[in-house]
């Protein structure tokens, strides 16, 4: 998968801007907040349909201005592709695939891969199981449009069911209707966990070879997942549901299920979150990072677009060689605040003030 052209008009602090990537390695670079990561941005938000700084939308259109667009050309195995991503005001969107308009965000996922990898990330290391969930859930939605739609599904299933909940409080003739949920909640609950649990399972092994790789051998990454409703078809699962149905109408809230796993990462049988040293947690963040590119490609046959932000002055050169090695068929966006040498650049692109520029 390769973006063969990226424009933006009126997109954060660019008023129109255009750049034509080559297939390898490239360099953006430049001074702080001169506009590098919204370039990453703007990528980002034509594979997932979202950002991956700001859940509001609004915030992408340039100051002053009342919509936004980003428009991407790509290629895939001879199949050139356009996807256009106009940001309206009032948080509204619309998405031209081909020049036909998107109806559900699902048509989107797949289309392009992306893999972002910046100093944030280390997150899904250090913080709570919503980061991890998070990141397996845009995994599996990239590699899968039918997990993105289960999901979406579920949500609003839990949401619903939720609301019956607290509603069961003034009105407990409503009781009746809690099965209904129930049971759409435990077929997506099944097919949720089913899912993360196969991906874990694949993640796993590439994982395990990178972390070693890249400790030189010394250390064993281990990772686990923790699923809060252990159950693989939707009989268990409602089971499990119902046994917790007292426990629910008391709290007003659905207590199991798929928005409580976790995923657990261990070195030598230690949760790193809580015993992993810095270095270590940066270490399991880049296998992480990895072994989602080298998954991607994989489960779909092409290469993901790699971005990486910020990360390489926070590598040392042995893992920074690890991960141009590594990641070397896949067109690669790096930023970086000054033109770094020594590593093999296919095009350098300048940023300032909003502006890019080929060099
Ligand atoms: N909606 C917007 N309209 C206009 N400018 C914006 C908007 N949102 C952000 N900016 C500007 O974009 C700049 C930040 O861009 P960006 O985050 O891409 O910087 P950067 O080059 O990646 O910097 P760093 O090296 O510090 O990461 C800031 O100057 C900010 O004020
Ligand atoms: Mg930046």
């Amino acid at each position: 998968m390769n973006i063969t052209k990226l424009e933006l008009s009126r997109f954060r602090n660019y008023e129109e801007a255009s750049l034509e990537p080559c297939p390898g390695i490239n360099l953006i670079f430049g001074q702080n907040a001169q506009g590098k990561t919204n370039l990453l941005e703007a990528v980002f938000l034509c594979c997932l349909g979202r950002s991956h700084r700001t859940p509001r939308e609004r915030e992408m259109i340039r100051y002053g201005c009342e919509h936004a667009a980003v428009e991407l050309h790509c290629e895939r195995a001879g199949v050139r592709r356009r996807i256009r991503y106009n940001l309206l005001s009032e948080g509204r969107h619309r998405i031209l695939l081909d020049g036909e308009p998107v109806q559900r965000l699902g048509e989107l996922m797949g289309r392009l891969n992306c893999v972002l990898f910046a100093p944030e990330h280390l997150s899904i290391v250090k913080d709570g199981p919503a980061e991890r969930r998070r990141f397996l859930d845009m995994e599996l939605s990239q590699t899968y449009p039918s997990y993105f739609y289960s999901l979406q599904q579920y949500n609003r299933v839990l949401r619903q069911r939720n609301n019956l909940l607290r509603a069961l409080r003034d009105d407990p003739s409503l009781l009746d209707t809690l099965p209904v949920w129930d049971e759409q909640l435990a077929r997506l609950a099944a097919y949720i966990c089913r899912e993360r649990a196969g991906f874990v399972k694949k993640l796993q092994v590439y994982a395990h070879e990178n972390h070693s790789d890249i400790s030189g051998g010394t250390e064993l990454l281990e990772l686990e997942y923790r699923p809060n409703l252990q159950a693989d078809d939707a009989e268990t699962a409602l089971r499990l549901l119902e046994k917790k149905r007292s426990e629910d109408l008391r709290l007003c809230t659905t207590t199991a299920g798929p928005h409580r796993d976790d995923l657990g990462l261990l070195i030598g049988g230690k949760e790193l979150r809580a015993f992993g040293s810095q270095g270590q947690q940066r270490t399991a963040a880049l296998s992480l990072k990895l072994s989602q590119l080298q998954l991607l490609r994989d489960e779909t046959g092409s290469w993901p677009v790699l971005m990486l932000d910020d990360v390489m002055s926070e590598l040392d050169e042995s893992r920074r060689q690890y991960l141009m090695e590594r990641a070397l068929p896949a067109q690669t966006f790096v930023t970086a605040t000054e033109a770094e040498k020594g590593w093999p650049t296919g095009k350098a692109f300048f940023v300032e003030n909003g502006t890019v520029r080929e060099v």
